[in-house]
């Protein structure tokens, strides 16, 4: 077992175990990372020397810390509910943010017989409302409006179908939520819910009330025939990944009202408070960033896993997936220089369940795979079982950590658990909008220091856009039926051959 960093009092009256840490109500306990107490003073030297708390200083006050799109990256101001200046380029931002806020609490107040709202978006677009929506479902108690919250992210028309074959055309409302307003998906998935409008009869004035559009592209939300009071900006200081803070968020506050929505925010600025004023020592997302740093050194890990013992954040690896993966998965520093590590592999899903599915290779499998398990003290029910089956559930999360840690001899090499399987245990006191909101913002700094400790840029994603211009002709080819192509500059011989097949087969 190893030593934390710095013990300290505030966190000793909690009855924390000894040695976590503890921010805005969440504790952290890195007990089984086996990092020592020299090897901490260490971490949180090479933080320093990669000049951390500068950054953490620079992201907040509005620098252009996003260099290869020269522009900050200001999603903190979205939850800044002290509503304290948050300048870009000069201008406080506070008021438009501010103003969203006010439109989307009155929106709340005039939704009135809406059966189901289609949240049209992908990525950064999609995976934190759905996460949002799906988590907070299970809050016992929460006030709901029971609406049919349908999420239409991929193109393949399964999904369309599946959520047409549902939906009342005429008490059904639309969010079409994309910050560039050009993505192929959510824009051909929006041209097909208004024709899917248009086949029930809805008139052009009904179709246009029906259309929301959330988006840092208004003037093609405006010519895709979104009405302007039904437009909510938001901004290019906002990374599509980092936007479940602005009017993004949108189904949360019209599902469960403005102030469960407020209270989300809430949550993670909370977080960003003690990300920017604690001492590294004691400052959660950057103790967080410093284990997987250090493990990655000390074992050169490939992947680690996220296990959330609460079966509503089984969706939160998915939206982490993409926080992590999509932010620090990159071979090149900030300079165009090869780095020596960046973002690992991240899997994940709720535990119990896990257990049950890739814990052996956890256990027993040849890559040391580090884990962050996440648990909430309280029950997510209010069925009669619930407690009994929550200290189950406990049970199974802490079990699972110490035989990872301690691990056990055996004369039969195949029943040997090697042991020094390094976890981190976060827990929440109970999983509400507020603790929703703190643990997001909390893998969201992660991941910025993360950035630093790599010297990676986290906030734009280069590595998305090739992919995106090869599908152009190969789409030509797909859409003409043709049979016969031959491998081009922009077409391979490889994938010819795939299109000739997929098209002699139609
Ligand atoms: O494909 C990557 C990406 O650009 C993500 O970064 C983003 O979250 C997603 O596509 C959706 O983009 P948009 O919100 O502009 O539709």
């Amino acid at each position: 077992m190893s030593t934390r960093p710095d013990s300290n009092s505030s966190t000793a009256n909690q009855n924390i175990p000894n040695g976590a840490h503890s921010a805005v109500g969440v504790v952290l306990d890195t007990a089984y990372q086996s990092i020592d107490a020299s090897e901490w003073e260490k971490l949180f030297t090479q933080a320093r020397s990669a000049k951390l708390e500068q950054f953490i200083a620079d992201m907040f006050a509005g620098k252009h810390i996003n260099q290869s799109e020269d522009r900050p990256a200001l999603h903190s101001a979205l939850r800044n509910l002290t509503k304290s200046p948050v300048l870009v380029n000069g201008e406080d931002v506070m008021p438009a943010v501010t103003e969203v806020w006010r439109r989307i609490e009155a929106l709340c107040n005039k939704w009135a017989g809406i059966t189901d709202v289609i949240h049209i978006g992908i990525g950064g677009s999609d995976f934190g409302p759905r996460l949002a929506i799906e988590a907070l479902s299970h809050v016992p108690g929460i006030e709901s409006r029971g609406m049919r919250m349908h999420f239409l992210s991929n193109i393949d028309t399964a999904e369309l179908a599946r959520i047409l074959a549902r939906a009342q055309p005429n008490s059904t409302r639309v969010m079409i939520v994309s910050k560039s307003f050009t993505t192929l998906e959510t824009m051909m998935n929006a041209k097909a819910v208004v024709s899917w409008f248009k086949e029930n009869g809805c008139t052009k004035s009904q179709i246009a009330h029906s259309l929301f559009a959330v988006t840092a592209n208004v003037l093609a939300a405006q010519e895709f025939g979104v009405e302007d009071d039904n437009i909510y900006p938001f901004w290019d200081w906002v990374g599509g990944r980092y936007s479940v803070w602005s009017a993004v968020g949108l189904p949360i506050a019209l599902q469960y009202g403005f102030n469960t929505f407020r209270n989300f925010l809430s949550g993670a600025h909370a977080m960003d408070l003690h990300f920017q004023s604690a001492r590294l020592e004691e400052n959660l997302p950057v103790i967080m960033a410093l284990t997987l740093f250090c493990q990655q050194e000390k074992h050169q890990i490939k992947s680690y896993a996220v296990i959330p013992y609460a079966d509503a954040l089984d969706g939160f690896p998915k939206w982490l997936q993409q926080l992590d993966m999509e932010s620090n998965g990159k071979s090149v520093d900030r300079y165009g220089k090869p780095v020596k590590h960046s973002s690992p592999v991240v899997f994940g899903s709720a535990g119990s369940n896990a257990q049950h599915s890739y814990f052996q290779l956890l256990h027993q499998g040849t890559e040391v795979i580090p884990i962050d398990f996440i648990a909430v003290r309280k029950p997510m029910s209010e069925r009669p079982e619930a407690l009994a089956h929550h200290r189950i559930l406990l049970s199974n999360c802490l079990a699972q950590a110490q035989a990872l840690a301690n691990g056990k001899d055996d004369a039969n090499p195949n029943n040997v658990y090697p042991g020094k399987r390094p976890s981190n245990l976060l827990m929440l006191p109970e999983l509400n909008a507020f603790y929703l909101g703190a643990l997001l913002a909390l893998y969201e700094n992660r991941a910025a220091s993360l950035g630093v400790l790599w010297n990676i840029n986290s906030f734009d994603q280069p590595g998305v856009e090739y992919g995106k211009v090869l599908a152009k002709p190969i789409e030509q080819a797909l859409l003409g039926s043709q049979h016969n192509i031959q491998a081009s500059d922009s077409i391979d011989a490889v994938t010819a051959a795939r299109i000739n097949f997929l098209n002699s087969n139609q």
